[in-house]
């Protein structure tokens, strides 16, 4: 029986995306190296300046539909496809709130701090597809409320959505692989050691080491778009 892996679990984060033109938020050029995230990215920032807060999601919504996938984005969906072909599962999890995953081909991708092209009503909850600006003066779809709408992200202090399943398909997966992300963010960067504790294989593939390197078995380094089809091709 070979020892490839059939059930992988991905955890992206904004590196893969860095190629793509989208900011990191920990490099040194990185969003929180230029935006407060406390001031920008908490419920209280949007109770306090929401149009502060639109203003900023609305200029990265606008990159966004810039932006196009990378080789990285292309590969993973190439591995879901590859991995179905003989019988195995690829569990998609990312820290991103950019579509590139989608828009490269990946089918079953869950978003653990939501999704920048939605818009949830904080009145009737409903989840909108929005890819214009959003605004205080916008109307929920559902409900007609105005003012009522929000980014569907995820802000510090709330609870990253998907937590049950994510933590099902890790239990599940025979080999967890961290890509382009920092291991800053908790809980998305306690996932490694779930591995671990369930004697999960665990790969690193990052720009450089991140800050649980020493966490994972194996570790490939270089930019995502050379790293990760690279890996994709031996796996
Ligand atoms: N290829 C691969 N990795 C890269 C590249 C690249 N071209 N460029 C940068 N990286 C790596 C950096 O070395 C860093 O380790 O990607 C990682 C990006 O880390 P962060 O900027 O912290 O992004 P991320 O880990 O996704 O942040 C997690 O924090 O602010 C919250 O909600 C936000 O989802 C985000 C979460």
């Amino acid at each position: 029986m070979s020892n490839r892996a059939k059930r992988i679990f991905v955890l992206t984060g904004a590196g893969v995306s860095a190629e793509s033109g989208l900011g990191t938020f920990r490099d040194r050029d990185g969003l929180w190296a230029r935006y407060d995230p406390m001031k920008l990215a908490t419920p209280a920032a949007f109770a306090r300046t929401p149009r502060e807060v639109h203003a900023f999601y609305n200029a990265r919504r606008a990159a966004l539909l810039r932006a196009e996938p990378n080789a990285a984005h292309q590969a993973l969906a190439r591995l879901e496809a590859g991995l179905a072909d003989r019988g195995g599962e690829l569990f998609l999890c990312t820290q991103n709130i950019d579509d590139l995953h989608e828009r490269a081909g990946s089918r079953q991708i869950v978003h653990m701090h939501g999704e920048l092209l939605k818009a949830r009503c904080t009145a009737c909850k409903t989840v909108n597809v929005w890819r214009d600006d959003l605004n205080v003066t916008d109307s929920c779809p559902a409900c007609q409320r105005t003012g009522t709408l929000r980014p569907h992200v995820v802000w510090f202090g709330e609870t990253p959505f998907h937590l049950k399943a994510i933590n099902a398909a890790l239990l599940g997966s025979d080999l967890f692989v961290a890509i382009g992300t920092s291991g800053a963010v908790y809980p998305a960067a306690g996932l490694v050691e779930d591995a671990n504790r369930a004697g999960i294989r665990t790969c690193e593939i990052n720009l450089e080491p991140s800050a649980n390197a020493h966490s994972f078995d194996e570790a490939r380094y270089g930019p995502a778009s050379e790293a990760v089809p690279n890996w994709v091709a031996a796996v």
